[in-house]
């Protein structure tokens, strides 16, 4: 099941608590996990996830004030600060929130640049997306802002389009020059299918997860940090691939333009760690391509083996992986009725995915827990999810928009 109707009672009531009036209604907006096609997306190629039944919850009224006053209700903490001013630079500005009201401010300047109308807002949020794990939290707390936005500023935008803002917020107040992925799936996602998404065309496909299979969550809960430069380190090398192959090849625009057989010709041109990345971009594409035909063709081994080789290639090309994702990943393996594993998100840390026979993932859950924390000594957090709807404004009990 998609939504928490107990989590969203509980936020109302401590809106209401808060602010002695119910909240004009809820924005969730769920997290996601990728099934592959990693650091793919800012190259303009090919991901393929589904949204998940953990979300950011977002209870929110407008204010007549251009005011944001927030409450964060898992780290207890909140602010009463100006929104912020389209006509500035974003930087500056962003420096005034702290890291998690960053996300909200950020969505709403970009709106506001936009020509939308965005007013003052107050809001009281909590997530069942665990933080910095790999399962696009702050994405999801972009697209549970963008939504409440949407809903009391009453104009239109499509789902593509919001998404579009959440990423640029990203790059804008947080400093995290990310791909599409996240705030596509969290916009996108369908009960029971994963998203083929198309980073360049922005078309999609919704490919059913066959029912003799289960996705498994695994969380290291090792913590990843994308503002500690790794990921933008590993964009900026993606572009200098560009820009030399171009040089010979002036059809590239980016590494989904790039085939195998280009990258060997001209593997000498480029420096190793920038031949590395983009052996790995080239090789995560055609995966993700062959992954989607595998599950529409119902064939799990296959799948799964792609999975391996996905980890395999981000561990040792894109150089992504940390110690207790190939651990969780090799116990993955070891266990019965695993058709395959890899790290899910940016790496540095977080969750991996493990594709599982649906008849054994209860068992294999439990002895991949048992495993892992035998191995590392951290209880990790193993949780099975069905892919699930994307964001929703719930306008008052019970009703949809
Ligand atoms: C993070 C980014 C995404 C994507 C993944 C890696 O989740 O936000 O855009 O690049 O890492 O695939």
């Amino acid at each position: 099941m998609t939504r928490d109707q107990s989590r969203e009672a509980q936020l109302s009531a401590a809106f209401e608590e808060r602010f002695h009036a119910p909240p004009a209604g809820i924005a969730r907006a769920p997290g996601r996990v990728n099934l592959i096609g990693e650091h793919t997306d800012f190259n303009e190629g090919w991901v393929f996830p589904a949204a998940i039944e953990r979300s950011v919850y977002l209870a929110a009224s407008p204010l007549p004030d251009p005011v944001l006053e927030l409450a964060a209700l898992d780290l207890n903490e909140e602010i009463t600060l100006p929104m912020p001013d389209p006509s500035k630079p974003a930087e500056e500005q962003a420096r005034a929130y702290p890291a998690w009201a960053r996300y909200g401010a950020g969505v709403a300047w970009v709106l506001a640049r936009s020509g939308r109308a965005v007013q003052g807002l107050r809001g009281v949020f909590s997530s069942t997306v665990p933080i910095g794990s790999g399962l696009s939290s702050s994405a999801a707390l972009e697209v549970a802002f963008a939504t409440a936005f949407k809903a009391l500023g009453g104009w239109e935008a499509s789902r593509m389009e919001l998404a579009q803002a959440c990423q640029q917020a990203e790059h804008a107040f947080a400093g995290v020059k990310c791909g599409l992925m996240d705030q596509f799936a969290s916009l996108h996602g369908k009960e029971g299918f994963a998203l083929l998404f198309d980073c360049r065309t922005l078309e999609f496909e919704t490919i059913p997860i066959p029912a003799q299979a289960a996705l498994v969550i695994a969380d290291t809960r090792v913590r990843h940090k994308l503002e500690d430069g790794g990921y933008n380190e590993r964009r900026e090398q993606c572009e200098q691939a560009v820009k030399i192959l171009a040089r010979t090849h002036p059809q590239v625009r980016a590494l989904r333009d790039v085939t195998t057989a280009m990258l060997r010709i001209e593997s000498a041109s480029l420096p190793d760690l920038v031949r590395m990345r983009a052996e790995h971009v080239v090789g995560e594409c055609e995966r993700t391509l062959l992954m989607a035909d595998a599950l529409r063709r119902g064939d799990l081994p296959s799948a799964g083996e792609l999975m391996y080789a996905g980890h395999a290639s981000l561990r040792d090309l894109y150089q992504v992986s940390v110690p207790e994702l190939d651990t969780m990943v090799a116990a993955a393996k070891s266990i019965p009725g695993c058709y395959g594993a890899r790290l899910t998100g940016a790496g540095f840390g977080g969750c991996t995915i493990q594709l599982v026979e649906r008849e054994k993932a209860e068992a294999f859950a439990e002895a991949l827990a048992t495993k892992y924390f035998d191995a590392t000594g951290i209880p990790p957090e193993v949780l099975l999810s069905r892919p699930a709807e994307g964001a929703e404004w719930i306008n008052g009990p019970g009703k949809k928009e």
